[in-house]
């Protein structure tokens, strides 16, 4: 069962309600995130805070609460939740006004906060990667909204999952009006080709994403060479490796792109990349310590 914290009160599922006046169900108006936590502990907190007041201010909206009561709010939903490990929604949308687009009619920003089991790979798809589509559905211009605010206008990448499903595969890539990679509906996308790994700058109009910036690191540490590059469909096609980051589907392999098999996944690099997110995620929620306290 999904738990809320709705402004203040911890809710369940069906208690959890906004006004069909707020603007971010109108037109979308609003900022979220989404975070993991793992043994009651919220992962990469801090970037994620970091993004959503960046985000916020970027399209000029105000968050009623400070960041510490922000993270307050989600030890304390983490605390009521059933299980150690869980996925959060974040959300703040502009809140209630009028029905006109001016924001100025909404006096206070809505903040909620859902916790909830995460479910959002296949085990087959975990086993064996994921299959790709490049989709039709174009990224919107950087030009347009910059693609590091993360906003809740997904409407393009609905569309592009939309094609995915429709053609029996797990997940699109958008690309740029250029034609040029940019990522997944919902997580960014690497290759890796002679042990080089690339993926695209967010310049090309992907989101800054938190998992990534966590790879890149750990790619560091490891000494595989990693850039950020422009991608064509081409480099997608032939890669040795391809594979995706988020923080819903952590990292996962891609065996399929169009109908072009790869030649491995889950590939070497990718089974070290996702051995060192482990590692991140054990030391980051505590497990280490907390084996230790009891021997
Ligand atoms: C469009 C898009 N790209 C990439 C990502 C991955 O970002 P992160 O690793 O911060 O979850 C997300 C996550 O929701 C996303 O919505």
């Amino acid at each position: 069962m999904s738990l809320c914290w709705l402004d203040g009160t911890l809710v369940n599922e069906d208690q959890a309600k906004v006004s069909v006046f707020d603007h971010g169900l109108l037109y979308g108006d609003g900022v979220f995130e989404g975070i993991r936590f793992y043994n009651h502990r919220p992962f990469q907190l801090q970037p994620h805070l970091r993004r959503l007041l960046h985000s916020a201010k970027v399209i000029g909206l105000s968050i009623p609460y400070t960041v510490e009561e922000i993270a307050d709010a989600i030890n304390e939903v983490i605390g009521a939740f059933a299980e150690p490990d869980g996925y959060l929604r974040l959300v703040v949308t502009r809140g209630k006004g009028s029905l006109g687009i001016d924001p100025s009619s909404c006096k206070r920003s809505t903040v909620f906060i859902i916790a909830e089991r995460p479910a959002f790979v296949a085990p087959h798809v975990q086993k064996k990667g994921a299959r790709l589509i490049i989709a039709a559905t174009r990224r919107l211009p950087p030009d347009g909204l910059d693609p590091r605010v993360k906003s809740l206008n997904y409407l393009n990448h609905i569309l592009a999952r939309m094609e995915a499903v429709q053609a029996g595969a797990d997940e699109a890539i958008l690309l740029n009006t250029q034609g040029n990679v940019t990522e997944g509906t919902t997580d960014n996308v690497f290759v890796v080709r002679d042990q080089q790994i690339f993926t695209p700058a967010v310049t090309e109009g992907a989101l800054d994403g938190i998992t990534r910036q966590v790879v890149l690191e750990l790619a560091g540490e490891l000494g595989l060479a990693c850039r950020q590059q422009t991608l064509s469909p081409y480099d997608l096609y032939t890669a040795d490796e391809c594979f995706l980051t988020g923080t819903a589907v952590e990292l996962i392999a891609v065996r399929e792109i169009d109908g072009r098999m790869l030649p491995s996944s889950p590939g070497p690099v990718f089974h070290r990349l996702q051995e060192a997110f482990r590692n991140r995620i054990q030391n980051e929620a505590g497990y280490e310590s907390r084996k230790s306290a009891v021997s």
